[in-house]
């Protein structure tokens, strides 16, 4: 690759990315589920679309479309990136519900496990000349039942300042802005970055036509991603977002929440954050 080339990210790049990643990690999970609960949901899911079928009177002309949409989602690998905006969201809420700890929120497409380990206090690997406004967060890891949590895992990833994720669009080096954090003694830590860009839906793809074809907008905030984990203790996924960022009341992915907003200060060079997180123990 020469220095002056980067390829333009595409929905059908990010999208087999992600596709690939899926079917890598996750692909075999579900695979026992019971015939009783494949045949309710599955009912109860083709029942709501008959019913909007029936009540909007859809055409043959609008199935079609529906048809040759459908197959352009899974050509363009963009089942990931389609599921994590419009259906995760929802699927997170139930799973976390019980939960008296730090709230979550979804995972979306572009984790991948494994990034490099930086010890309790140090920076996620960047270029030499990452873009971005440098941001210093401190925290603490600790059980709702009360103790700091030491050697809790911090796992970050997040977007560039053109909100791009490295491993999903191309150019980027392998684990660029992704970094395994382990809390210190106290169960604190120190992670220095820079502050990512909006995330936006690529534009070319299946998703991308559907976010058209509506009249919607393909933003997301600007936002870390994060899991949290400790032994005896729920994983927590989560994401942080930004104050003032204009789509953090109109998300398309439908994933922030008011606790997840940080409160970054202005420092010398970039800004300065804190936030912690309270882990729920596993409890049978
Ligand atoms: C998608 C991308 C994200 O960065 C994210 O956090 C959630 C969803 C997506 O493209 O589906
Ligand atoms: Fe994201």
């Amino acid at each position: 690759m020469t220095a002056t080339h980067r390829d333009a990210p595409t929905a059908a790049g990010s999208g087999a990315n992600a596709t690939d990643r899926f079917k890598s990690d996750k692909t075999t999970q579900g695979a026992g589920t019971p015939p009783e609960r494949v045949n309710l949901l599955a009912r109860e899911v083709l029942s709501a679309v008959h019913e909007t079928i029936r009540r909007h009177k859809v055409t043959y002309e609008e199935y079609n479309a529906l048809k040759a949409w459908l197959i352009d989602v899974g050509e363009t690998g963009e089942w990931p990136l389609f599921l994590d905006v419009w259906v995760e969201h929802v699927v997170e809420d139930v799973a976390t519900e019980h939960r008296q700890g730090s709230r979550g929120t979804i995972e979306g497409p572009y984790y991948v496990p494994g990034a490099p380990e930086q010890g309790a206090r140090g920076s996620v690997p960047t270029r030499a000349d990452e873009p971005g406004t440098p941001l210093v967060w401190t925290g603490q890891v600790t059980s709702t039942d009360g103790p700091a949590l030491a050697g809790a895992k911090i796992e970050l990833w997040h977007a560039d300042a053109d909100g791009l994720y490295s491993q999903f669009a191309p150019g980027i080096p392998e684990w660029n802005l992704r970094a395994t954090f382990t809390t210190d003694a106290e169960g604190r830590f120190e992670i220095h970055t820079i502050r990512p860009a909006p995330y936006q839906i690529p534009t070319d793809g299946a998703c991308g036509k559907l976010i058209a074809a509506a009249g919607w907008h393909p933003w997301r905030p600007a936002h870390l991603h994060v899991k949290v984990s400790a032994p005896g203790h729920e994983l927590l996924t989560a994401q942080l977002y930004f104050p003032g960022d204009e789509h953090n009341d109109d998300d398309i992915a439908s994933a922030v929440k008011p606790e997840l907003i940080l409160e970054p200060k202005p420092a010398d060079d970039g800004e300065t954050v804190s936030y912690g997180f309270a882990l729920d123990p596993v409890r049978n």
